[in-house]
């Protein structure tokens, strides 16, 4: 028989917590990646371009995800940005993004004088929702990037139609979803492009860096291109600069480990999602909770393990909630992402769209960004709640989590959960 828990049994109230071990973390880094960077440093000069590290890279990377072209980059800002260019973005074009993401999804619109477009999230939950993003297509759009936050699956089915409907390109933001699939097939492969970042908080970590996969031969030169000074580094590209460029390459230092993590990731990934199944088994049919909604098919790659907190039922917000959890000794946080037209830069935008000398995309006008743009993404931090994890945090840590839910919910109801 499960227990009634009262309210004066609660951590925060003084009563003893589910959890009191320290929640489990490890190294990151490995002799391995040691290893990889004394067999680079006792070569010749480290090279700037196309090194051994980064073309290896490249090659395991298109094995792994099965794709025809990688393209290594500085970040996953930059890999946006670049695949952003390669899919023909240009001034005044207009990019469909997510209002709850990371400043990277949003940058390379910019840059390239292109306007991002809020679509908004779904009311139960943190991703992109189909209705809206519909909603938000014009004769201006040119790409729908969907983001696959916290390594969930936005609904690529209907993306895709829509795209194929509207003749748009479709660029996945899968900083956050290394190895999450729909259907057995790799988020980030189901549109034209797909971006990954691989800095220090994602399921790999290289201390900078990202890439680009594709399988369009045509966009994978524009975006080594691009990413490259234009330089003819490979047969058939220019032979001097033909367009405007960057460099933003991946070095091969940061290649270099980058493989090394690569290699360990199917592993991390099934550490995270065997955490994330008995997290989520252990909070199956408790009232006010709810996961968030997937796709038929979808096996998530858990960056946290996300839930709904439900206040009309529970009487407290995810804040307030995550607060007892917390105090139950489980990193529980809510609002995990924030809501990106809330910014200066857009609070900025939209009172003046001249204002910046660096960002011209002609066409943008005033009050293009009402604070309240999408406001299921504008209240979702009074519903969203997430426990952290990482590869090292156990079965049994996930079921303590699900315990520390189970607890709370059971005292605010006033029934064994
Ligand atoms: C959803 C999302 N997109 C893009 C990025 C940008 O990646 P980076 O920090 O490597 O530039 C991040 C990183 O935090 C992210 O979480």
């Amino acid at each position: 028989m499960a227990k009634v828990y009262r309210p004066a049994d609660l951590a925060i109230n003084g009563g003893k917590p589910v959890h009191t071990r320290p929640w489990r973390t490890g190294v990151f880094h490995f002799a391995e990646e040691l290893v990889a960077l004394e067999e680079l440093l006792s070569g010749p000069a480290l090279p700037l371009a196309r090194g051994r590290a980064v073309m290896a890279y490249r090659q395991e990377l298109q094995e792994l995800y099965g794709m025809k072209y990688a393209v290594p980059t500085s970040s996953g800002s930059t890999a946006i940005h670049v695949g952003l260019f390669a899919a023909g973005v240009g001034a005044g074009d207009e990019v469909i993004v997510s209002p709850l993401t990371d400043y990277g999804s949003i940058m390379g619109i910019f840059q390239l004088n292109a306007i991002p477009v809020f679509a908004d999230v779904q009311s139960d939950g943190l991703l992109m929702d189909l209705k809206s993003v519909a909603e938000k297509i014009t004769a201006h759009t040119r790409v729908i990037m969907p983001v696959h936050n916290g390594g969930y699956a936005v609904d690529m089915a209907g993306i895709m139609k829509l795209a194929r409907k509207h003749r748009l390109m479709v660029l996945e933001d899968c900083a956050q979803s290394h190895l999450a699939s729909l259907k057995g097939k790799y988020l980030g492969t189901f549109g034209h492009l797909g971006a990954w970042s691989t800095n220090e908080s994602k399921h790999m970590k290289s201390g900078e860096g990202g890439f680009l996969l594709t399988n369009d031969r045509k966009m994978a030169e524009l975006a080594d291109l691009f990413s490259d000074k234009c330089y003819p580094r490979f047969p058939g590209a220019p032979p001097t600069p033909a367009f405007p460029a960057l460099n933003v390459r991946l070095s091969d230092v940061n290649a270099a480990l980058a493989r090394v993590q690569l290699r360990r990731l199917p592993k991390w990934t099934a550490q995270r999602q065997a955490f994330g199944q008995a997290f989520f088994e252990g909070i199956a049919g408790v009232p006010g909770i709810k996961s968030q909604p997937q796709p038929k098919g979808a096996l998530p790659s858990f960056w946290w393990a996300l839930f709904v907190v439900d206040q009309k039922v529970l009487g407290v917000d995810a804040g307030r909630f995550c607060e007892m959890v917390k105090k139950e000794g489980i990193p529980c946080a809510a609002g995990p992402q924030r809501y990106v037209p809330a910014w200066e830069v857009f609070r900025t935008l939209n009172r003046n769209p001249k204002a910046f000398r660096a960002y011209r995309p002609g066409r943008l006008r005033k009050g293009f960004y009402p604070l309240e743009v999408a406001p299921n993404a504008q209240s979702a931090g009074e519903r969203l709640a997430v426990v952290n994890l990482t590869q090292h945090n156990t079965v049994g840590e996930a079921r303590a989590a699900a315990k520390a839910v189970r607890k709370v919910v059971g005292a605010l109801l006033g029934k064994a959960q």
